[in-house]
């Protein structure tokens, strides 16, 4: 792992750095390139452009490690009023969500309860709900989560992190449960005891995930995937191998983040695949920025050339 990563990771958790960052101006126009806005609104509008390129969302309001009951409730309660503007807008978009943004840390049986209501108020409106992954530390909890809404309910994703050496177990004890799989290559600064840390090894074991998965959608065992990566050579090397398969355009997506990669999106789109694009808003940006800085050195240098012209 780089240093500079190491070093943005570590800063994405430091609450000093959150204060000053988050208050000056030009961090957050730095922001704006991988964030709409901090309102719903900025999502549903972004939404609403992006679906003139045939590309649909996933909307998720940023959040995490909440300290109280009552600030997840908040939360579910905006994503009822999220799910209903997608309602009225008619948008095919989903929505995605972090287990600590709705209680992890405080109570599992409170956070499962909050992730049942949004998951059936979602499925009334055939819209799909997405568990985030976060660091390694909350994976079995997060694992125990999909299993447990599973069983009640299709219209769930769990996304698995191809940089922990233990995804290929998760993955094979998950396959049972017809799973719809976003598979990325993960952000957090995780040892490596447990986790791949060069980019070669992280990609290898993706690609290896990536062969397991569309080898179950070619099955037809129900098992779903979407492949959240802006990575052009994975991207390609996982449509030839499901060509191989003989799987058609429409059998997996892609998933990319709002505001990277965005010529990639266009002509993923353009060739007839299916991307989704995730937008993120909100006001609590911070650690989030820190990561996407993490994942590409270019976009530090972007902030600094910002840092310097004011
Ligand atoms: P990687 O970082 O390996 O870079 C490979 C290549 O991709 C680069 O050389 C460049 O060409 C391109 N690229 C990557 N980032 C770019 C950028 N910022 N700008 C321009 N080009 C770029 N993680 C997690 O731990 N839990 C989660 O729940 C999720 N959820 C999630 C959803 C979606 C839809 C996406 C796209 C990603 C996530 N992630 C995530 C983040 C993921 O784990 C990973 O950190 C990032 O996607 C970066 O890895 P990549 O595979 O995109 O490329």
């Amino acid at each position: 792992m780089g240093i500079t990563r190491e070093v943005l990771l570590w800063g994405s958790r430091n609450q000093w750095l959150a204060d000053q960052l988050t208050s000056r101006d030009f961090t957050r126009r730095a922001v704006e390139r991988f964030m709409p806005g901090e309102e719903m609104n900025a999502g549903i509008d972004a939404t609403e452009s992006l679906r003139q390129n045939q590309i649909t969302t996933i909307l998720t309001l940023l959040g995490e490690n909440v300290t109280a009951a009552a600030e997840a409730d908040a939360v579910v309660q905006h994503y009822l009023q999220l799910l209903e503007r997608i309602r009225e807008m008619a948008f095919e978009t989903d929505i995605s969500l972090k287990p600590t943004q709705l209680g992890l840390d405080l109570d599992f049986e409170e956070t499962y309860g909050r992730y049942e209501t949004l998951v059936r108020r979602a499925a009334q409106l055939s819209r799909t709900v997405a568990i985030d992954m976060e660091d390694s530390s909350y994976v079995d909890q997060t694992i125990d989560l999909y299993r447990r809404l599973r069983a009640d309910n299709t219209n769930l994703a769990l996304c698995l992190q191809s940089y922990l050496y233990r995804t290929t177990s998760d993955l094979v004890t998950l396959l049972p449960l017809a799973p719809t799989i976003r598979l990325v290559k993960g952000a957090y600064k995780e040892p490596r005891q447990i986790a791949y840390r060069r980019k070669k090894d992280v990609d290898d074991n993706f690609l290896r995930l990536t062969d397991t998965l569309l080898q179950e959608v070619k099955s037809g065992t129900g098992t779903k995937v979407f492949f959240g990566t802006h990575d052009p050579r994975i991207i390609y090397e996982v449509i030839a191998r499901a060509d191989r398969l003989g799987l058609p355009k429409d059998a997996y997506e892609f998933q990319l983040l709002y505001g990277i990669q965005r010529e990639l999106q266009m002509r993923l789109a353009a060739e007839g695949y299916r991307v989704r694009v995730l937008i993120s808003y909100g006001a609590s940006w911070f650690p989030w920025y820190m990561r996407r800085l993490a994942e590409r050195p270019a976009n530090v240098l972007f902030l600094l050339r910002n840092l310097l012209a004011n």
